[in-house]
């Protein structure tokens, strides 16, 4: 397990990281408004068949390191890279082009739209697409099949967060971000929303993940970080994270206290370890 963030700052873009990384924040520091930066060096990376997960305290800067991932707030230090190219502050539609999908936590569908419409909204870049995309992604979906037309207000909160990850899917990208996505949701949909990331990665998308649900999270994740106070605090596999004392009472017992009020299976699914990472 490593710790601190400053270790890869002062590298050039990409060094010393695995030749399949899609993903390289390096060292950013960004923030709403430049006298405040939220977060300050962070660093991170994510290989192309990863699952990564972003843990922390409310506050630490979780969402506003996606945000600065997804171009939606400024980088005053450091770069984002993706598939060895700047993208740092580029706009989100450009980003879109290249292949990062985001889903951010809330008002993340068109609730007035059926649910077909918003996935054509997530076609946009390639209207005529739409018909060969959905084939490709339904089965992921059953759920948003049998719905096609209903309202997506009308939607459980599960089925929310399934329709607002295929939006994310429909232009194909190679990095989904996705930003508490089990947030509100019964155990029992928070079972299957993190089955279906699960089977989202394996079928060859890298998944940058934050969530508060980190036991049950880790459980799916190659590797994670620990962000505190807009710094990262501990890295390491979801095996290292969940067995480092110092961690489980630091920032997983109370970020984990879900847990034994959750009975649901993936609770006790064993962390992945490194070794499943070549030809999954
Ligand atoms: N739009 C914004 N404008 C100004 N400050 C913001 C904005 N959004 C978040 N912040 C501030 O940035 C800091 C980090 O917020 P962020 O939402 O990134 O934390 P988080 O780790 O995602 O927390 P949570 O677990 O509660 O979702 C907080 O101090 C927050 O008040
Ligand atoms: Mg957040």
């Amino acid at each position: 397990m490593s710790t601190g963030s400053h270790r890869m700052t002062t590298s050039p873009p990409g060094a010393d990281l695995p030749a399949d990384t899609v993903l390289e924040v390096s060292g950013v520091t960004a923030g709403y408004t430049p006298s405040v930066p939220i977060l300050e060096e962070v660093s991170l990376h994510v290989g192309r068949q990863e699952l990564v997960g972003i843990f922390g305290p409310n506050g630490a800067g979780k969402s506003t390191l996606l945000k600065a991932v997804f171009g939606l707030v400024s980088v005053s230090e450091g770069g984002v890279r993706f598939d060895g190219v700047d993208i740092t502050g580029a706009p989100s539609h450009e980003l879109v082009g290249r292949g990062v999908g985001f889903v951010p936590q809330l008002d993340n569908v068109f609730p007035r739209l059926s649910v077909r419409d918003n996935l054509r909204m997530g076609s946009y870049l390639r209207p005529k697409d739409f018909g060969v995309r959905w084939e490709a992604l339904a089965e992921l979906f059953p759920r948003l099949v049998e719905r096609m037309r209903a309202r997506a207000g009308s939607l459980s909160g599960g089925e929310r967060q399934m329709l607002a990850m295929a939006r994310a899917l429909m232009p194909g990208p190679r990095l989904l971000c996705l930003d508490e996505p089990s947030a509100g949701l019964s155990p029992r949909a928070q079972t299957e929303v993190f089955a279906l990331i699960s089977r989202i990665n394996e079928t060859g998308t890298a998944v940058l993940i934050v969530e508060q649900n980190a036991r049950r999270c880790l459980a799916i994740c190659d590797r994670g970080y620990i962000l505190d106070q807009g710094r990262n605090a501990v890295t390491g596999t979801g095996r290292e994270l969940l067995d480092d004392p110092a961690v489980v009472e630091l920032y997983l017992g109370r970020l984990g206290a879900g847990k034994q009020a959750d009975p649901s299976p993936t609770a006790t699914v064993e962390p992945r370890s490194q070794s499943d990472e070549p030809g999954r």
